[in-house]
């Protein structure tokens, strides 16, 4: 297997409207940013991946743009931009930018010009089909986001795709003349000396041709269905990539992660086996469904260990020889991982940490989201308008206000599952607002932020932020640890995630315990032969004590001799 840097990297993502605001408006932007760049090298992140930072009318935060080659006037200008692009290159760290080319916004110029008249010769640019005799839609797909996934435009009589918001129109990939001003704006960042790229949706780019119905049991006339088979990891998806490739990608050094929801080992192995010149890795979901029951993830229902790790162990076995993965376990739009897979109460400490031994010692790339090095946990807010995401409110109106659903139901998976659980400012000290802004946050902080905060944190040196720290320096000292064969133990233990990593005859040994009982190890070879341990979540002293059982949620990695 090549040896190469983004294989080595660990990345922090910022969520820009959430880090730090500079100037007191309650928004996060640029110069925020640039104000804590000394906090993330002191982290050691390799890799800064920024969610979008472009024009934008934020119907959805940015994963709507309205201009691809400009800053959004809250985040800052250009220069902003310039200066954060050179103060994270002076400190060694690397610039991820969020490529967002599934769809525009609907005030994107070319969609203005698109909407303008079936002959314009931006029409192409979008996906645009017309009405059913009855006017009916030309598909039942539903939005990602809730109610259908078209909508009638008033001016030409058509109607636009939409796989998100209706504020987010699907771009055409069908047309060469878009793919080429895509690959075009692509440049014009690389040129710039942007490093890396993750791709919004980007399997979801290529549709089947006709855009047939869903079919799907009981489905009653004029109800909506998902429709995911036909524009996910769709026919031509694997062309298009190789030809961004050919184009742009290859002309530049530039890491790529590609986001793919509903995407197989078997078809990330297509997307991302070297040989394909596709892209580098991607970021499956599987892991991220374990808590969700039949109808999504709005349907609640509890997650195992048993499930959590058979799904993380097949994507460590399947791209074993060909492909990489990408490790996470939260970010923007899924809930914080310490609520979610560990305790968020007594244990909050120590499970983090023990979900952070998880993400930096399976095999692949693993990305940070902010505040997850500090164990911010998720927030249960009581009035459904302090949440400010599309999703929630698009889901509550169809399921409560138009689908007489019931509130406490809705709000209980809100406060599990919804986005804004990711998206409350960041937590830098325990003043006023927690040092976000000086003015009103655009989203409400977190409640804890006087108890869980960077400044606590700093001054801690049993805190999560420390631990990730040297977890993140293990890292570029051991080499195991990124390129080192996995291998599972105790397979059906209910509990334990155990394995082992193994590079030219040296052997590591992970214990995790993901409850909070004690759990007893039976694994009497390898504690045996236990040589001496890297890093654990508990004191050392402990650990020395009785190998054979783990304390609750306790994470061990350890050197195992011959
Ligand atoms: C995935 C992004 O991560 C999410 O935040 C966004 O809403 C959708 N794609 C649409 O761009």
């Amino acid at each position: 297997m090549n040896r190469t840097f983004w294989k080595e990297a660990v990345v922090y993502q910022i969520y820009p409207r959430s880090f730090q605001d500079s100037n007191g408006d309650g928004i996060g932007d640029l110069r925020g940013i640039i104000s804590r760049l000394d906090y993330l090298q002191e982290l050691g992140v390799d890799v800064v991946w920024l969610s979008p930072v472009y024009k934008s009318p934020n119907d959805d935060n940015g994963y709507d743009i309205s201009d691809y080659e400009d800053i959004m006037d809250e985040f800052g200008t250009l220069g902003d931009w310039e200066e954060l692009l050179n103060g994270l290159h002076t400190r060694g760290i690397k610039l991820m930018m969020d490529l967002v080319i599934n769809h525009s916004s609907d005030e994107h110029a070319w969609f203005l010009e698109s909407r303008s008249s079936k002959d314009s010769p931006y029409r192409d640019y979008y996906i645009w089909r017309p009405a059913g005799p009855d006017g009916e839609m030309p598909n039942n797909w539903s939005s990602i986001f809730s109610g259908p996934a078209w909508e009638l435009d008033e001016k030409t009589g058509e109607y636009f795709l939409h796989l998100f918001s209706r504020k987010q129109p699907d771009l055409n990939w069908e047309n060469p003349k878009l793919r080429d001003a895509l690959y075009k704006m692509m440049a014009f960042w690389l040129d710039k000396g942007v490093d890396g790229l993750r791709m919004d949706v980007i399997n979801m780019i290529s549709k089947v041709e006709g855009l047939p119905s869903a079919h799907q049991e009981g489905l009653a006339p004029g109800e909506l269905a998902g429709g995911g088979e036909y524009y996910m990891n769709g026919p031509r998806v694997h062309e298009y990539l190789q030809e961004m490739n050919r184009k742009v990608l290859a002309k530049y050094d530039v890491m790529t992660v590609g986001e793919t929801p509903g995407a197989t080992v078997e078809d990330a192995i297509l997307y991302t086996a070297e040989d394909r010149q596709e892209l580098q890795m991607v970021f499956q979901f599987e892991h991220m469904d374990v808590d969700s029951g039949p109808g999504g993830k709005w349907n609640v229902a509890p997650w195992t260990l048993t499930k959590l790790r058979d799904i993380l162990h097949k994507w460590q076995v399947g791209l074993a020889e060909q492909g990489w993965n990408s490790l996470y376990l939260n970010n923007h739009d899924q809930p914080r991982m310490v609520s979610r897979f560990g305790d968020d109460g007594e244990y909050r400490v120590i499970s983090a940490k023990m979900l952070a031994t998880l993400l930096h010692t399976l095999k692949g790339t693993p990305y940070i989201y902010q505040g997850e090095e500090i164990g911010m946990t998720n927030v249960k807010f009581s009035r459904l308008e302090d949440y400010k995401d599309i999703e929630i409110h698009n889901m509550y109106r169809e399921k409560v206000t138009e689908g007489g659903g019931d509130h406490d139901t809705i709000l209980n998976a809100i406060h599990s599952k919804g986005r804004d659980n990711a998206r409350t400012p960041m937590q830098w000290d325990s003043s006023a607002n927690a040092g976000f802004t000086e003015g009103t946050p655009w989203l409400k902080l977190n409640p804890r932020y006087e108890e869980i905060n960077v400044e606590q944190a700093l001054a801690d040196p049993d805190s999560i932020f420390y631990y990730y720290q040297k977890l993140i320096r293990l890292r570029k000292e051991h080499p195991i640890m990124v390129y080192g064969d996995y291998e599972l133990l105790l397979p059906e233990h209910e509990n334990i995630y155990a394995y082992t990593r193994t590079l030219e005859g040296e052997r590591w040994l992970i214990l995790l315990n993901f409850c909070e009982t004690p759990q007893t190890v039976e694994l009497l070879d390898e504690l045996n032969a236990v040589t001496e341990t890297i890093i654990s979540n508990y004191p050392e002293e402990q650990a020395a004590m009785d190998r054979g059982t783990l304390r609750p949620y306790e994470a061990r990695v350890c050197r195992l001799g011959s």
